[in-house]
């Protein structure tokens, strides 16, 4: 069963989401929108703001933020159809339901996600209240665990036998689903047998704190079953898109601007027992680029705790390109050989713990020390390797300062020249330019074209932000006007572009583009953020606008800024066509290959005279 699509449009655009939120929190008037403390994270002063023009919320401290429906979902934790159904009620809207294939999906979500949320507590109760749970009890005391933080986590244990759960779950609930969730599975003969028995169990959350898998640790050592076995991925868990503990860890993250990163769910239990509580585990798989922009809406700073040899940084070096990558202040700390953060916390405590975190020191100097103590620097030939190595991780910071830095040191260090490290390091960034945008041409249409790296200025990065603004006033004719100008794949920032396809999409599909109807639809955390503030933030252009054009009605205000938006962005990108080509003209190889330039020149600066004509 499920609403229809134009139902939900209807009672959308029927509420004033001010009134909704207002039921729960304490808005007050701020400029064009509503202030209040949210009540999605603490906090002493005022973030979360909901704007009534553009119906959607956002906070500035947490960066929660959506539209009517998805306020309702996240505080009153229910469901997407629940909350349309809450929102109709309180108009007296009226619901009919479709039936139909391919709608079943948001029922689907919801009945798996029931049907682990009764998993978790019949687990949780076997380990906290019923006899079976005795050896599981046994076992996290041994493990210096305590109930309260058994509770918090939702530990759970899976008696040892074979179909304990299925005979509790057959009259609960649908069997299929526990199978395709991985709970239960089915033997040669038809019989249903309880996957995770003899295990404790580890409830996998999604940041929002619903129960999308499992993971569960076998007790005793065996060659034939693994040590963990974890739930499969399903349509509602991806294993790379989640990292455990974060749903528990967030706020403190946040609070501290700094991410402890470990490896296991018993690493992470044990430090957040011990009072630290900014903590994500990857559990075992490979970190990935959505686990990091997932992360990087809490803090981009990160300590990662390592095995103290080579073999782990290598095993590593993957993650940390991906952090490096997305702007992450990388810190590291070697845990004594044998040791894992789970064993140090229990053994040393949490002060000794703090103590090994302040001294952790960034990958550079990690790699340097480590490279030295294991006599590379000896022997000129390993010697060579290491500082090649060094440079190529120097290579994977994006921030230009911070590898003239390490450039810098290493030179000093080593006593090798600074420009012979410059041009190795140009080697490798020239590489991953080119591995990295295959034929990134923003203007497609002349076969001459810029193989060099626009370089990003304030001035582009302003005009483009006042384009996106203009989509955002939601008027047909401005969206018309710009797209009919440029094309999305032309905005030169990737967010930008990102943003600007999502519109074009809308628009030509609906004819119209209102960010509360797409908002909570963007997958995209970074999308869905920028687009939120540029939404809600009072430094929007309006107001420099009415400065620029007092006393004029507003769509008349808006059509000129739009033309001189407009061509401001046209004429920036037809000078840096033109500084390119010239360029070009200076090192052509042939006669016919200058005039060809030439010739494209003298069409750009064509162009350009005509669009002094069509926008004026
Ligand atoms: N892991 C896994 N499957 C395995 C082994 C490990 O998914 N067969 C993941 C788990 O998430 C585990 C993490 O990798 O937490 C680290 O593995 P390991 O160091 O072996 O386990 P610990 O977390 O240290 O668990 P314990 O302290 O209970 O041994
Ligand atoms: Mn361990």
């Amino acid at each position: 069963m499920r609403i229809p699509e134009n139902k939900i449009e209807e009672i959308r655009s029927a509420v004033n989401i001010v009134d909704i939120i207002a039921e729960f929190v304490n808005l007050r008037k701020r400029g064009q929108n509503f202030l209040g403390l949210c009540p999605f994270h603490n906090e002493k002063t005022p973030s979360f703001t909901v704007s009534e023009e553009k119906q959607i919320f956002h906070c500035f401290g947490c960066h929660a933020g959506g539209n009517v429906f998805k306020f309702l979902m996240d505080y009153e934790k229910i469901s997407f159809v629940e909350a349309v159904k809450s929102v109709a009620e309180r108009l007296g809207i009226q619901i009919e339901y479709e039936n139909q294939a391919g709608t079943e999906k948001q029922s689907e979500q919801e009945m798996l996600y029931d049907v682990n949320e009764i998993a978790m507590k019949y687990f949780s109760d076997i380990l906290l209240t019923k006899e079976e749970g005795e050896t599981g009890r046994k076992y996290f005391q041994q493990r210096k665990i305590k109930n309260q933080t058994i509770r918090e986590f939702n530990l759970g244990y899976a008696p040892y036998k074979r179909d304990a759960f299925v005979e509790y779950a057959k009259n609960r609930i649908d069997l299929e689903k526990a199978m395709q969730l991985g709970l239960i599975g089915r033997g040669k003969e038809g019989n249903l047998f309880d996957k995770f028995s003899g295990r404790i169990i580890f409830p996998i959350d999604s940041p929002n704190g619903r129960v999308v898998g499992f993971g569960g640790r076998i007790l005793e050592k065996n060659e034939y079953a693994a040590k963990y076995l974890n739930s499969p991925e399903s349509i509602i868990y991806t294993k790379g898109k989640l990292l455990y503990g974060l749903s528990h860890a967030k706020d403190e993250i946040r609070r501290l601007n700094k991410v402890i990163m470990v490896e296991g769910y018993m690493d992470l239990i044990s430090l957040y027992q011990n009072g630290i509580k900014n903590v994500v585990a990857v559990s075992g798989t490979a970190l990935t680029e959505d686990q990091v922009v997932l992360l990087s809406r809490y803090s981009k700073n990160v300590v990662l705790l390592f095995d103290a040899d080579i073999a782990g940084v290598k095993a590593s070096m993957r993650s940390i390109e991906i952090l490096l990558k997305k702007d992450f202040e990388i810190r590291i700390v070697s845990l004594p050989k044998g040791e894992d953060p789970d064993s140090y916390v229990n053994q040393f405590g949490k002060e000794k713990f703090d103590e090994l975190v302040k001294q952790a020191v960034s990958f550079h100097e990690y790699q340097t020390a480590l490279y030295e103590a294991e006599g590379y620097f000896t022997d000129s030939a390993r010697s060579a390797e290491a500082i090649r190595n060094l440079v190529k991780s120097l290579s994977l910071i994006s921030d230009e300062l911070k590898r003239n830095f390490y450039i810098k040191s290493i030179s000093k260090r080593f006593g090798i020249r600074e420009n012979l490290l410059e041009s190795e390091l140009d080697k490798l960034l020239v590489k991953d330019v080119k591995q990295e945008t295959p034929a990134k041409d923003s203007f497609r249409s002349n076969k001459v074209f810029p193989n060099k790296e626009i370089k990003i200025t304030q001035e582009i990065q302003f005009l483009e932000r006042d384009i996106i603004l203009l989509f955002l006033t939601g008027s047909p004719d401005i969206i018309k006007f710009v797209f009919s100008h440029i094309n999305p794949e032309e905005f030169l920032i990737e967010l930008n572009r990102k943003i600007a396809e999502l519109i074009y999409e809308e628009f030509n599909k609906k004819g119209s583009f209102e960010v509360a109807a797409v908002i909570d639809t963007i997958e995209d955390e970074e999308v869905k953020d920028y687009l939120q503030l540029l939404s809600i933030d009072q430094y929007s252009l309006s107001s420099s606008w009415e400065k620029l054009y007092p006393k004029q009605d507003n769509s008349s205000v808006l059509s000129k800024v739009c033309m001189d938006t407009m061509k401001k962005f046209k004429s920036l990108q037809m000078d840096n066509q033109i500084k390119d080509i010239l360029s070009q003209v200076q090192n052509v190889s042939s006669e016919e290959e200058g005039r060809e330039l030439l010739h494209i020149l003298d069409q750009y600066q064509a162009d350009k005279k005509r669009l002094n004509e069509e926008f004026n």
